[in-house]
């Protein structure tokens, strides 16, 4: 099966084109320094953008592809939970692609996506579902942290989420707080590798509780009146190292410490992570060394995949249509809210 996949729920315009598992192209069009002057994303513009990008993109992921849109055997979209009139770009835009091709349309689960994106590697990037087992799957980007249990193949159960900023958005406001540009989490991790993550002690939100919930707007405070109550800690260069790797520190060992916890207690073997925060090299080289002490089996998405884009939105889309999953209404709806099961 080809399938030609769009992802549009947020500030990436992207289309991949998938066969068999094997990412024949994969296109992403960032907006990253379009919204970077207003310190986060606009919506509008984030809309405007897509409008502007996903037929060029479209096409040169087809061309990447060596493919036309006639030699297509599906078409798939991120349906939610995303910004909605930016969902409604991609959507709409497949399911009326799929329409005149006469072919099947899937809407795809944003979250439901990232858990298989750990299972893409190679070059070529191959999609190796032969090698899944059941894991505990950390999705950690700007908009979401999440824990989520992959009994099996398509079979998912969410253990906990955020209760109320993500992994992704602690690190851009702690960021902006010591003077970075939006998104800060890149410019942290770069400042953080000559820094002392000792240096400065920050709370661990939730990081002994039972349940899986995360919490991290609390430690965000904790740097604002951290900055307030010292102010000219910002003139050292070598201080604000420390203090980003301080404040890494902090992010990192709670998402550790608690997927770890979970990882053990359901007994899984494996452990996998994606989003945009899954860049950092802290959380890869931290969550790679506690997997390696437990024995346990780490899968992290590769850099380029943790980010929004097309490849994973495709992969999962031709797995479900493979499994028989009817393909949808092309008139479907977005779904901006769509909880992860
Ligand atoms: O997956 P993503 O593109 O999702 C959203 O759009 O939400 O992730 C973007 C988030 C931003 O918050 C960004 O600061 C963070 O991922 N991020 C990082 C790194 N690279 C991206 N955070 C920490 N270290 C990084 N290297
Ligand atoms: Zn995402």
């Amino acid at each position: 099966m080809t399938l030609l996949a769009f992802e549009t729920s947020c500030d990436e315009t992207s289309a991949a084109v998938v066969r068999a598992g094997e990412i024949l192209s994969s296109v992403v069009s960032s907006q990253i320094s379009l919204h970077a002057e207003y310190g986060g994303v606009v919506p509008e513009l984030a809309v405007r953008e897509h409008l502007r990008n996903l037929i060029p993109v479209a096409e040169s992921a087809l061309q990447k592809a060596g493919l036309r849109a006639e030699q297509l055997d599906a078409v798939a979209a991120t349906q939610g939970p995303g910004l909605p009139s930016a969902l409604m770009v991609g959507l709409k835009a497949g399911a009326a692609l799929a329409f005149a091709l006469r072919k099947p349309f899937l809407g795809v689960h944003h979250h439901e996506a990232h858990l298989y994106s750990p299972w893409i590697s190679g070059t070529p990037p191959k999609a190796d579902f032969a090698a899944f087992e059941p894991n505990v799957s950390l999705i950690v980007s700007g908009g979401h942290t999440m824990l989520v249990h992959v009994e099996a193949e398509l079979k998912h159960r969410v253990l906990g989420s955020t209760v109320d900023d993500a992994a992704g958005e602690c690190f851009d406001k702690a960021g902006k707080l010591i003077g970075f540009a939006y998104p800060a989490g890149p410019e942290i991790d770069r400042l953080a590798e000559q820094g002392n993550p000792q240096a400065f002690e920050f709370p661990r939100p939730m990081i002994t509780e039972a349940h899986d919930d995360f919490s991290f707007s609390g430690l965000k405070t904790s740097v604002r009146y951290f900055l307030r109550d010292n102010p000219r800690l910002l003139d050292d260069p070598q201080t604000v190292r420390d203090l980003c790797a301080s404040v890494q520190a902090a992010i990192v060992d709670v998402l550790v410490k608690k997927t770890m916890r979970a990882a053990r207690r359901l007994r899984v073997r494996c452990v996998t992570a994606s989003g945009g925060v899954t860049c950092n090299r802290a959380l890869r080289r931290d969550l790679t060394a506690a997997c390696a002490r437990e024995g346990y089996t780490v899968r992290l998405a590769d850099k380029h995949l943790c980010t929004d884009n097309a490849a994973m939105i495709g992969v999962l889309a031709e797995r479900k249509l493979q499994r028989t999953e009817a393909s949808m209404d092309i008139d479907c709806e977005i779904e901006p809210g769509w909880a992860l099961a």
